[in-house]
């Protein structure tokens, strides 16, 4: 299997820490108060999996799935020797061929969907939202839609094409505008449940948009 992680891995939180002030880790777990014990919550292209370490922590039965065998090594480093209610369940595989249906509380995509061009990136939201219980909610953890005056969506943009331009040179991800999550969300038939936004520079830069699946 094609590992496009394999370089940009490793690297990875250490550029996303330093590149929004620790921002984007507080945006990957900002919802996890919503997480009860025994929740079973699903991480789609979990990375290194802070998220994930923290969903168990809270004592949820939680499955990771992701692509690149280096990140999942990453991942199995930063369990190893830990003790948790419910082991953690790697799944080493395409995210669009893991078919558990309507089998999760909560179904986390941080920093996943923005890998993907408009086309894929909808279909992977659909499946996802087909992944999660009926009364569940789909987590969308992300660069928020720019918004404000010229000015500042003008920096908002910027800000977002440097990210894109180093992930499209490192780990081909797709080059495209920011999403905007929240609609299509609401396109999919899901009900926005909590919203929380982080600020930097100025402005409100990464969200964590909640959607309950009715
Ligand atoms: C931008 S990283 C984000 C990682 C993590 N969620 C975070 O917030 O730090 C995207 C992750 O998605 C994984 N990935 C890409 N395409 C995938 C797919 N089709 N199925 C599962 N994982 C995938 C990559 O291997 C990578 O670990």
């Amino acid at each position: 299997m094609n590992d496009r992680y394999r370089i940009i891995g490793p690297l990875y939180d250490f550029l996303a820490m330093i590149f929004s002030f620790g921002q984007i880790d507080r945006c990957k777990t900002a919802m996890h108060d919503h997480i009860k014990p025994g929740d079973k919550v699903l991480f789609a292209g979990v990375g290194q999996g802070i998220d994930a370490v923290a969903a168990a922590e809270r004592g949820a039965e939680v499955t990771v799935v992701d692509l690149s065998e280096s990140m999942l090594r990453i991942f199995n480093k930063r369990i190893q020797g830990r003790y948790f209610t419910h082991q953690i369940r790697q799944v080493h595989q395409d995210i669009l061929t893991f078919d558990e249906y309507d089998q999760f509380d909560m179904v986390y995509a941080n920093f996943f969907l923005n890998v993907f061009s408009k086309e894929m990136m909808l279909e992977i939201m659909e499946h996802l939202t087909k992944l999660t219980k009926k009364g569940g909610n789909v987590v969308i953890g992300d660069f928020a839609l720019p918004s404000g005056n010229v000015v500042a969506k003008m920096f908002q943009n910027i800000y977002w094409y440097i990210a894109d331009i180093i992930f499209f040179v490192m780990a081909r991800n797709a080059l495209h505008p920011v999403y905007d999550y929240q609609a299509h969300m609401q396109q999919l038939g899901l009900t926005i449940s909590d919203l929380k936004y982080l600020r930097f520079l100025f402005d409100e830069r990464y969200c964590s948009i909640m959607g309950k699946k009715g």
